[in-house]
Parts: C-alpha cells; sequence; structure tokens
C-alpha cells in the first residue's frame, strides 16, 4: 500500500509525530513523509494521514488551503485519517478542533475518513509531545493501515518514480 504522511507543523511537534507514524508503517508498506507545502495532489495513494496541530484562532491553513488548491475528485473515495496536536483541556475560546476542520473538508470532497479523527496530547504546561503519545499515535496509525488495507480489493501498485521514505 502506497501511504501519503502530510503535516503542517510550526514547533515542530506535528512534524515530530508525522516522522513516528511514517517510521512505523514503512516497515510494512510505502510511506511518504511530506511537509505540506511539499505536498502535490495524492496520486496513486491508498491512505493520506493528515496532521496538524491545533492553535488557538489559527486554523491549519497550510492543510486547508492545500485541500482547497487539489484537483476535483482527487481525493474522493481515498481512505483517510486525521490527526492533531494539542493541549488536554479544551476551552471554548479554543475555538473548533482543527482535526475536525479537516475531517470535514475531506468528506465534503468524497474522502473516506476510516477512524473518528484523533488528538495527541501535549504535556500539561508542556511544550514537547511526551513519549508515549507518540507511541499512541504510531499505534492509530497502524490500525488506520490494517483497516485500509481490509478494505482493500486490488492488487498493489508499483508506481514509477514514487519515492520511498526510510
Ligand atoms: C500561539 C499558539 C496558540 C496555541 N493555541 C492552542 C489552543 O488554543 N489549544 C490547544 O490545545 N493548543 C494550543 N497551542 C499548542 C499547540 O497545539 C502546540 O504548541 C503544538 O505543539 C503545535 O504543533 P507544532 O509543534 O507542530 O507546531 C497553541 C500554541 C501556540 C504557539
Amino acid at each position: 500500500m502506497l501511504v501519503w504522511v502530510v503535516y503542517e507543523s510550526r514547533l515542530g511537534n506535528t512534524a515530530a509525530l508525522a516522522q513516528a507514524i511514517a517510521g512505523a508503517l514503512a516497515r510494512e508498506h510505502r510511506v511518504r513523509l511530506l511537509p505540506v507545502e511539499e505536498a502535490g495532489p495524492p496520486s496513486g495513494v491508498d491512505l493520506l494521514i493528515i496532521g496538524c496541530p491545533h492553535h488557538r484562532h489559527h486554523q491549519p491553513d497550510g492543510i486547508l488551503s492545500w485541500l482547497f488548491k487539489l484537483p476535483p475528485r482527487v481525493v474522493q473515495d481515498l481512505n483517510c485519517g486525521v490527526f492533531e496536536i494539542r493541549y488536554k483541556r479544551h476551552h471554548f475560546w479554543q475555538g473548533e478542533s482543527a482535526a475536525t476542520l479537516i475531517w470535514r473538508r475531506l468528506q465534503g470532497l468524497g474522502g473516506k475518513p476510516m477512524l473518528k479523527p484523533v488528538s495527541f496530547y501535549l504535556q500539561h504546561r508542556g511544550r514537547l509531545l511526551p513519549e508515549s503519545e507518540i507511541e499512541r499515535g504510531a499505534a492509530w496509525a497502524a490500525a488506520l493501515a490494517r483497516k485500509a488495507v481490509g478494505g482493500r480489493v486490488k492488487a498493489p501498485v508499483i508506481h514509477a518514480g514514487d519515492h520511498i521514505w526510510t
């Protein structure tokens, strides 16, 4: 299966988790790890994983504008998963979950979100994502991949020129 892990990150935590997810999935799948600034339209992708931070008053602009710019039907029927990094406590003034916004956009484009969007939490008052959350993220992605493989009916396809992340 070809998996794309596309992420937006300002302070590095989403990038760290995206990298851990890509590393875990690369044991069994071909994986491309892409900061959203470098991502084009997904092509030949079997599972698209999107990660972003939740920032008060800031939507995940990079991911949302990437999704808005995609050609029609590129995401249609594509298996997807979305994660976000955030503080554990949620207050109303923090706005709507970034992952939920992306999730809705994916559904609007006809994507097939496989599991509910998931949040991974910073330590209380901490700035770094704890190792336990990194492990939880890798396990979540593995479950997503298992579900995507279970839903597949066609044989794996090798795409010439695919970059394989290691
Ligand atoms: C300006 C700013 C605002 C933030 N607002 C929120 C917030 O409202 N809710 C929340 O859960 N986390 C908030 N965070 C925490 C971020 O989700 C956290 O720093 C995360 O690590 C950012 O992801 P990144 O490291 O990939 O950039 C905020 C962080 C910054 C810098």
